[in-house]
């Protein structure tokens, strides 16, 4: 699970390891050079997941544009009295500006969906488009979608946040420790931008009194990007059959490593 946290220590005690499968499309909670000088594939569950967290990403997008979590509360807990032209106004999410940052197969998806709100979309990523600043300071929401890796590791920072617009919106469903959580607290408090929306978080979960979760104009989801009965069915199936190609000796259907059987 991306929960579990594989590194060369667990690694060395594990003398008869001859394959990892990861449940999940990130790797980042494994140490794939460590993996690699042992000898040991590492699969996992690209694909099959890309549309779930697309939809997740476009479901915060939306909830966060549209003030949505706090309008419903506002039902549920009597407060809402009548209609008023100025009750819960929030961003106008068609023709917006959309930044993707890292534009892989979620980013790419994510792109496909703002086509349908006719969105401009700019992005920033390791295979090109624009630099990081211009998305940050020109786009009405950002969105993350790189892997956590240590250059991108709080690669949403104070200097970052302060790029974008007072009314820009942070969405991320990649991974917590993309983005500074002190900074983004900050940001949100003095109005540095406008909103987040996260469905990852650094810890997983935050403890219940984490400052952040004080933050105003925040949503946070419990890592439930791919969290849909199908996505769910086919990363089940990749995650077995990558383990049983490894057991094998057979390349995994989606390996995150390449590996010299013959290592020690
Ligand atoms: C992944 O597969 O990396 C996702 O974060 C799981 O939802």
């Amino acid at each position: 699970m991306l929960t579990d946290h594989i590194e060369g220590e667990l690694l060395d005690r594990c003398r008869r390891l001859r394959a990892i499968s990861n449940y999940a499309v990130g790797v980042d909670n494994i140490d794939l050079d460590a993996a690699t000088r042992r000898g040991i594939p590492v699969g996992h569950t690209p694909d099959v997941l890309t549309n779930a967290v697309a939809d997740l990403t476009f479901a915060l997008l939306l909830a966060a544009a549209r003030r949505l979590p706090g309008a419903i509360s506002s039902v549920y807990d009597g407060d809402w009295l009548t209609w008023e032209p100025g009750l819960h106004l929030g961003a106008e999410v068609h023709g917006a500006l959309l930044g993707i940052v890292g534009m892989g197969r979620i980013g790419h998806a994510v792109a496909r969906r703002a086509e349908g709100f006719e969105m401009t979309v700019i992005y920033s990523g390791a295979g090109g488009g624009q630099a990081l600043d211009a998305v940050l300071t020109e786009s009405d929401f950002v969105s993350l979608h790189c892997p956590l890796t240590p250059a991108t590791h709080h690669l949403i920072d104070t200097a970052a946040l302060s790029r974008m617009r007072p009314t820009a919106i942070l969405i991320n469903t990649a991974r917590g420790p993309i983005v500074d959580q002190v900074a983004l607290r900050a940001a949100l408090v003095d109005g540095t931008i406008g909103g987040a929306a996260l469905d990852v978080t650094d810890p997983e979960p935050l403890p219940h009194d984490d400052p952040l979760l004080s933050a105003p104009n925040l949503i946070v989801a419990p890592h439930i990007g791919s969290a849909t009965r199908a996505a769910r069915e086919r990363m089940t199936e990749l995650a077995v059959e990558n383990l049983l190609a490894g057991l094998d000796g057979r390349p995994m259907l989606h390996q995150a490593n390449v590996v010299d059987r013959a290592a020690p």
